[in-house]
């Protein structure tokens, strides 16, 4: 009965301390869930090319999303917000409209920076995008790592107490996973 959640990093850099934190949580998950990483190599939105001949990466997203039990997003801030990346996926994702896979699907959003203000900006604007969309926002305390830059060891979050903070996290994100697993009459779509 293990849950599958899927980490979707929203940077494409190498190196990304995005994708570091979600290796973190990879490495730091009891036998509960499995987190799968992807990154959001996608093309643009373009709703010419969203129907029968949707882009293969695109489809890949969307049934990556809708084969998991609840997305872990991390991302980065750009220029005070969301960073196009990751826009353009939750874009991508929100349709089609009506059987979206991101509608009802529990998410959990989190968000650093190598300042200490952790990208609290863009975690604002892509919980405002998925709310849209109508995920799942697990509730509680955001998310926001700041320092990212010095938390970080071969290429994962090792940082304690920013670790724990998001371990934690994403215990409620199971909690919701479960919650709809047992009750799923509360999945709105
Ligand atoms: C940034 N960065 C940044 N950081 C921040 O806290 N607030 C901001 O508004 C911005 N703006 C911004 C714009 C652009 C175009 C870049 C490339 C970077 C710095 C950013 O937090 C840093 O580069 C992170 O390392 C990016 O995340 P990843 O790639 O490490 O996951």
């Amino acid at each position: 009965d293990r849950l599958r959640f899927l980490g979707l990093t929203g940077s494409l850099r190498r190196d990304s301390h995005s994708t570091a934190i979600l290796r973190g949580l990879q490495a730091a998950l009891g036998a509960g869930a499995d987190l799968v990483i992807r990154d959001l190599q996608v093309p643009l939105y373009n709703e010419d090319e969203d129907g029968p001949a949707t882009a293969e990466p695109v489809r890949q997203l969307r049934e990556a999303i809708a084969a998991s039990d609840g997305l872990v997003i991390a991302t980065p801030e750009y220029n005070h917000g969301i960073p196009g990346v990751l826009k353009n996926a939750i874009d991508w994702a929100s349709r089609p409209y009506g059987t979206s896979s991101l509608t009802g699907r529990p998410v959990l959003v989190i968000s650093s920076s190598p300042a200490f203000t952790g990208g609290v900006r863009a975690h604002a604007q892509v919980n405002e995008a998925l709310l849209s969309a109508q995920a799942l926002l697990v509730p509680g305390p955001q998310v926001v790592i700041g320092g990212i830059a010095e938390k970080i060891r071969d290429g994962r979050l090792v940082d304690e107490a920013s670790l724990a903070f998001a371990v934690a996290a994403v215990g409620r994100l199971e909690a919701a996973c479960r919650r709809l697993r047992h009750r799923p009459e509360h999945r709105v779509a």
